[in-house]
């Protein structure tokens, strides 16, 4: 904060507060003093209930003067009076910092012992799936679910199937750098509605949720030249460019016809944010095992 508005706001509070003390006792002295019963205001209500121009009865100015003490010794001890720390020395900053070290002091024991660990052993060890547990709980849940299951757009990460794949690299790569997933929109290039309704119901074939029929077939070659570079010859996908498979009942972005055309014809546009700085590669690396071992388990 700039001097001058250190200053500024300093004399803002204690002229403030002099204020206060000045105005209460002002207004105590006013009015009929000790002649209680004298004057009335001149307001009736409901016929004979009269308003007395009597003062505030003591205890009541004493609470006044009480909190305005309180409120000058709070400003002693805490910051508040413009850039005045406080003589007890706290600061939100500080006390975040004391708050962060003393987890530092608990926990970087713990992620040590687990960062030297081998990925698989990591994915095994109780200890470190409990850890896994409570970070996925803390930093994944509003996405994937807290049976991490997911949700459309937001895949299900214990289904077995893999956009990007279940190894150490590319699930940590996910987690620290994030992903930026871009299914091109393709109606123009399938040439209209009735390419569009073909490729949707050859697509659904590929995983047997329709027969496909020859109209559906007919777009096979068009398969090949616009899809296959990325989802591969027979729909299968490509993990290292996250192209999913197309042949299995995971699905993404939906199975129904709707789904699937919105897929092809919108393209689809999958953001998972980096977790890098939040988490360090340490805590990455522990939710990494504990995402790994979610599909193993089934
Ligand atoms: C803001 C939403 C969001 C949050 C938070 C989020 N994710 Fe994701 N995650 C996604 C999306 C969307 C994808 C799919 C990206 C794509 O289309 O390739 C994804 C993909 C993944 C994948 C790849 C799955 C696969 O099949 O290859 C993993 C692993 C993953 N997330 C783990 C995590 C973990 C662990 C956390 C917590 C640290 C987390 N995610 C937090 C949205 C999120
Ligand atoms: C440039 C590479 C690329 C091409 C070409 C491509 N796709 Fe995709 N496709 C992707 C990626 C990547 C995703 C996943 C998008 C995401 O995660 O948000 C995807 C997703 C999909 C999905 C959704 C899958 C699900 O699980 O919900 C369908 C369906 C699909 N593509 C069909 C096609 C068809 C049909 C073609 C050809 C007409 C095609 N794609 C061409 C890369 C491609």
């Amino acid at each position: 904060m700039p001097a001058f508005w250190a200053w500024f706001i300093a004399a803002g509070t204690i002229v403030f507060v002099i204020w206060c003390v000045w105005l209460i006792s002002w207004s105590a002295k006013q009015g009929p003093q000790n002649k209680q019963d004298e004057e009335l205001v001149g307001h009736t209500w409901d016929g004979d209930l009269e308003e007395w121009n009597n003062p505030a009865p003591k205890w009541w100015l004493y609470l006044y003067f009480i909190t305005i003490a309180w409120g000058v010794g709070y400003m002693i001890a805490y910051p508040g009076i413009g850039a005045f720390e406080g003589l007890l020395g706290w600061s939100q900053e500080g006390q975040y910092e004391a708050e962060m070290q003393a987890a530092a002091d608990r926990y970087d024991p713990i992620y040590e012992r687990f960062a030297g660990m081998e990925f698989e052993v990591l994915a095994a060890n109780a200890d470190a799936l409990k850890l896994g547990a409570s970070l996925y709980a803390s930093y994944c849940t509003t996405c994937h679910g807290s049976d991490a299951r997911g949700a459309a757009g937001y895949p299900n990460l214990v289904d077995g199937a893999w956009i990007w794949g279940r190894n150490e690299a590319a699930i940590t790569q996910t987690i620290m750098q994030g992903r930026n997933n871009v299914m091109p929109a393709l109606a123009g290039a399938l040439g209209g509605d009735t390419g569009v309704d073909n490729m949707v119901n050859y697509v659904r074939s590929l995983s047997g949720l329709v027969e496909a029929d020859a109209a559906a077939m007919s777009v096979q070659p068009m398969f090949a030249a616009l899809c296959s570079a990325c989802h591969g010859a027979d729909g299968g996908g490509n993990q290292l460019i996250g192209a999913p498979n197309l042949t299995d009942d995971a699905w993404l972005y939906g199975s129904s016809e709707d789904d699937v055309r919105s897929s092809i014809v919108n393209g689809r546009n999958g953001v998972m944010p980096a977790h890098g700085e939040l988490l360090g590669a340490k805590r990455a690396k522990i939710l990494a095992a504990y995402v790994y071992s979610l599909s193993g388990s089934n």
